[in-house]
């Protein structure tokens, strides 16, 4: 068996490995030490970065032009319910989102980079990144300070119904930024009978359930992809009594800064102005979560062409308002989110979800192919 062959067979071991054994965001201990002891054996250097769960290689010698590649790797609380023979055998536990698939196309990349060290025109960080369902994995590398140096970052993600063999690739924002809202509407609470001795916050919670609404409607541009749910709601316990309080929680998805901030804004006026228009108080908690995933339109063609080169069928990628916190990683440097077709599916963090393995081994080759050229690239001084 050539070395080529026997990387190939391994990561499509690993992979079965990984799905059999999913662990859940910061718990990847397992995961990490699998891909810690293949890297190993390879000879590959891992970077001291006081992760606990996931881990920082690097192939080259950390002179020259520096690139990263991302893969993450934890799973979901959720039962998987496939009749694959590789089924997870952890109770209720699942890799439902590929990030199996990430992980062990990504460990292939490694393995065949080192194959190719002493002609590789700088040096690959490879990022084994844990959480990204928490979220927050994405900034907990970007602490250590290991991307410091990064001057382009390549991230994966599988993409359902999509057939093998072809990438969903596109510049600019393709997956959104990701704020929760929490209100309590503060009102006085009184008999049911008597509403005119009290300050009903159920009233003004329902009037902003319907009001805000009109944000996305009255206040965006209707050609931006803006959104808010409001998806939990709670206030009192019985049928007689005006509660002393309401709440109300939610998610707010945007694709660009200027409407994250324009949602925001408008959100707090209007939770504000109808607690007071009752007499009552509103406290309005918004907590940012990852931003939208931007793909750099430089980095973006270049992953495209890069694609087409290795007989791949690159299709534009769909937008999506779903979160990604490989998006804190693009906040900071340029690069691509490259999305990989893995076949027909139920969508991902179903319990029925499941791809393809075919598009995996083509995958490492892809990252191979994506890190060897953006680094002559930058060699040659081109952004
Ligand atoms: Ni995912």
């Amino acid at each position: 068996m050539t070395r080529t062959q026997e990387i190939k067979t391994l990561v499509e071991q690993v992979f079965r490995h990984f799905h059999e054994h999913p662990e859940l965001s910061y718990q990847e201990f397992e995961t990490t030490a699998c891909l810690r002891k293949e890297l190993e054996r390879a000879g590959i250097t891992i970077l001291d970065t006081g992760l606990k769960t996931g881990l920082v290689a690097r192939i080259g010698d950390g002179a020259g032009p520096v690139i990263a590649l991302r893969g993450d790797i934890d799973g979901l609380p959720i039962q998987e319910e496939t009749d694959l023979p590789y089924k997870s055998q952890e109770a209720g536990r699942m890799h439902a989102c590929g990030h199996d698939f990430h992980a062990a196309a990504v460990l292939g990349a490694a393995l065949l980079l080192k194959e190719k060290e002493k002609v590789l025109g700088g040096t690959v960080k490879v990022i084994f990144q844990p959480a990204e369902e928490a979220p927050g994995g994405a900034r907990t590398v970007l602490e250590t300070g290991v991307m410091d140096d990064v001057q382009a970052v390549f991230g994966i993600h599988i993409i359902g119904n999509v057939p093998v063999g072809t990438y969903a690739i596109r510049s600019g924002a393709v997956t959104a930024a990701v704020d929760t809202f929490k209100i309590t509407f503060r009102g006085k609470g009184s008999h049911g009978a008597h509403p005119d001795r009290g300050l009903d916050p159920v009233v003004a919670a329902a009037n902003f359930v319907g009001a805000v609404q009109t944000i996305v409607s009255r206040n965006s541009d209707p050609f931006a992809a803006n959104l808010v749910s409001v998806t939990h709601i709670q206030g009192g316990n019985t049928w007689n009594v005006i509660p002393e309080t309401a709440f109300v929680e939610g998610t707010v998805r945007t694709m660009t800064k200027a409407d994250r901030e324009l949602v925001e804004s408008h959100l707090r006026v209007m939770a504000d102005h109808i607690a007071q228009a009752y007499g009552e108080r509103a406290d309005v908690e918004w907590i940012p979560g990852p931003p939208a995933t931007w793909n750099d339109p430089a980095w973006s063609d270049f992953s495209a062409r890069i694609a087409a080169e290795q007989g791949i069928r690159v299709v534009p990628a769909p937008s999506n308002l779903g979160g990604e916190d490989f998006a804190y990683f693009l906040e900071k440097i340029p690069g691509a989110y490259i999305q990989i077709g893995v076949g027909n599916t139920y969508s991902n963090h179903h319990p029925k979800f499941q791809l393809d393995p075919a598009a995996l081994y083509p995958a490492s080759e892809y990252l191979v192919r994506l890190a060897g050229a953006a680094l002559d690239k930058l060699q040659k001084g081109q952004p």
